[in-house]
């Protein structure tokens, strides 16, 4: 409910709760605040302040506590400032997210708040989001790709959007999502989902960007159980840089590939001074195979998309106990039938690994797996130097006989020539991307 400034002269607690708006200026107050705090879905006023203040404007959350129990939708913002001040914290009631969030168009994924503009800042020094994700991550009991399970914001149709100083802790799902948008900066950003119980905290993404371009992501600390930070299909001129992920899966261009009639086109990505501790991947590119498998549901199923990435480089990442560093692969989600991991219509080329230091958990730096159907040209190391946590330590490594750290390959057209690579081992066509032992 709106109060004009008059009201807003005599506002005494145990009122109905409110945007005060003062011209294009509109401030939200917890509707819980007048009413006992009883715990209310602030939806209803946050969408009127958009509404009123969403042009030439500014929304300000101020501090406390905002229940967002409902779908947010605040889109076709234009000059429009968004300050963060209090703790926006996301309702548990799965059957009606599950029903309620909003379609974005990849896979068949979907967001509790679809936001975007023009000449944006969503700034969110002060406050934090808290996606109250537990609940998810113990009722969806590791399985991935739900369908209806929120990303906690989707970044859409943007435009000289800028994301700072923004927590997001717990998210439902991935915490963000960039799509059709561009010239996007995320800045200053600590994403941290963790679990409480046995279950994990899997599809809690850092970030994905998908049709977007003249992305930059900056500042980031991330804590979760999947990418880091995922550049997905259509994602060109992205720069990433200063970014510490512990656990989750760090880096990562892909899946791509996944839908017949659709190509993925993937250029001019960057992602510097990284810091990995403990994660299971660290910069790696994964492609579906080139057949179609099963139906295409939220993740789990499809293939045999084309397209390319290329113009790739990783370079300054420091890493601690990650199991796969380094990682191409083209049958992401059929590794175990190998024979569909030759087959992918991707064309994969001009990728740089550069300045990699640090330690593996296993025996294995890189594997790179390109399909026999499109070998890998241009592909180079440079200064990469891992060593497993035990060889670095003086400790056995168990059951290998191997004593050289892998650094596995097939299918790259310069491995033996200029690469740089320093290939040992032939990568085998079913590698997957998680590494739970020494290689053999
Ligand atoms: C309303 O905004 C104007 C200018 O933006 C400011 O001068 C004035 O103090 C504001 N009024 C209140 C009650 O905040
Ligand atoms: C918003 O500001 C722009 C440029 O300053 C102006 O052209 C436009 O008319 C304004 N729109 C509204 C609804 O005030
Ligand atoms: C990109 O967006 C930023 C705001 O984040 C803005 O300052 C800059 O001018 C925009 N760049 C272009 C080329 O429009
Ligand atoms: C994430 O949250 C957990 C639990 O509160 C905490 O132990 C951990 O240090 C946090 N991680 C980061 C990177 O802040
Ligand atoms: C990155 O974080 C540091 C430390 O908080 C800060 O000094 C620096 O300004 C940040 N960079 C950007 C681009 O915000
Ligand atoms: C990198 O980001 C972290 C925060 O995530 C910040 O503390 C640090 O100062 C930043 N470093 C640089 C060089 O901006
Ligand atoms: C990627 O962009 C191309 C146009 O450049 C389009 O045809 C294709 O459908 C897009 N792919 C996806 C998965 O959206
Ligand atoms: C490759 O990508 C980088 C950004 O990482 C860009 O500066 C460069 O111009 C690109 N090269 C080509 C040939 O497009
Ligand atoms: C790919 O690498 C080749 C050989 O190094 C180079 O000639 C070409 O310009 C590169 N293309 C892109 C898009 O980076
Ligand atoms: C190599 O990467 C490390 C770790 O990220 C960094 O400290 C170092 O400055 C980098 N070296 C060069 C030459 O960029
Ligand atoms: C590689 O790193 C190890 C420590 O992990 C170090 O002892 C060794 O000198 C480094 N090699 C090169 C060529 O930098
Ligand atoms: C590293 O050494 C420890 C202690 O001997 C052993 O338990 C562990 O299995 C070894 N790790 C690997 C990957 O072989």
């Amino acid at each position: 409910m709106k109060l004009s400034l008059l009201a807003q002269a005599v506002l005494i607690p145990g009122l109905a709760a409110y945007v005060v708006n003062n011209g294009t200026q509109c401030s939200l107050y917890p509707e819980s605040t007048t009413h006992s705090d009883r715990p209310v879905d602030d939806v209803p006023s946050i969408q009127e302040a958009f509404e009123l203040c969403g042009t030439n404007g500014t929304v300000t959350f101020t501090q406390g506590t905002f229940h967002i129990n409902t779908v947010l939708r605040t889109t076709n913002l234009l000059n429009c400032n968004v300050n963060v001040q209090g703790n926006l914290v996301w309702g548990t009631n799965v059957p009606y997210w599950l029903s309620h969030s909003i379609n974005v168009g990849l896979q068949n994924q979907s967001t509790a708040w679809l936001f975007g503009g023009t000449n944006v800042v969503l700034n969110g020094a002060g406050g934090s989001f808290n996606g109250n994700g537990q609940t998810w991550y113990t009722q969806n009991q590791n399985n991935s790709n739900q369908p209806g399970r929120p990303i906690t914001i989707t970044f859409s149709n943007s435009k000289n959007l800028l994301v700072e100083n923004l927590q997001i802790l717990q998210p439902q799902f991935w915490a963000t999502f960039i799509t059709y948008s561009q010239n996007v900066t995320m800045r200053n950003i600590v994403v941290n989902a963790t679990s409480i119980d046995e279950w994990g905290t899997v599809n809690t993404d850092g970030t994905d960007t998908w049709n977007s371009q003249d992305i930059l992501l900056e500042n980031w600390t991330v804590q979760n159980g999947d990418d880091c930070i995922a550049a997905k299909g259509n994602t060109t001129n992205l720069h990433v840089r200063n970014v510490t992920c512990y656990q989750g899966n760090g880096m990562t261009i892909g899946s791509v590939g996944q839908y017949l009639h659709k190509p993925d086109y993937v250029e001019n990505v960057l992602f510097e001074d990284v810091t990995l501790i403990d994660s299971t991947d660290g910069a790696y590119i994964k492609t579906w195979q080139g057949q179609v498998q099963g139906q295409t549901s939220n993740g789990d199923a499809g293939g045999g998309g084309s397209g390319y990435v290329r113009n790739v480089t990783f370079r300054n990442f420091d890493v601690t106990n990650v199991a796969l560093p380094i990682q191409i692969t083209q049958c992401i989600y059929s590794e175990n039938a190998a024979k569909t991991c030759d087959t992918s219509k991707m064309q994969i080329s001009n990728i740089t690994w550069q300045n990699f230091t640090g330690t593996t958990r296993y025996n294995i730096a890189a594997s790179l797996h390109c399909a026999k159907s499109h070998p890998c040209p241009a592909i180079f190391f440079q200064n990469v130097n891992l060593t497993s946590v035990n060889a670095t330590k003086g400790l056995q490594l168990y059951n290998t006989t191997l004593r050289n750290e892998v650094f596995q390959c097939a299918n790259i057209k310069n491995q033996n020539t200029t690469s740089g690579i320093g290939c040992n081992h032939w990568a085998p066509n079913n590698f997957g991307q998680s590494v739970t032992m020494n290689v053999q």
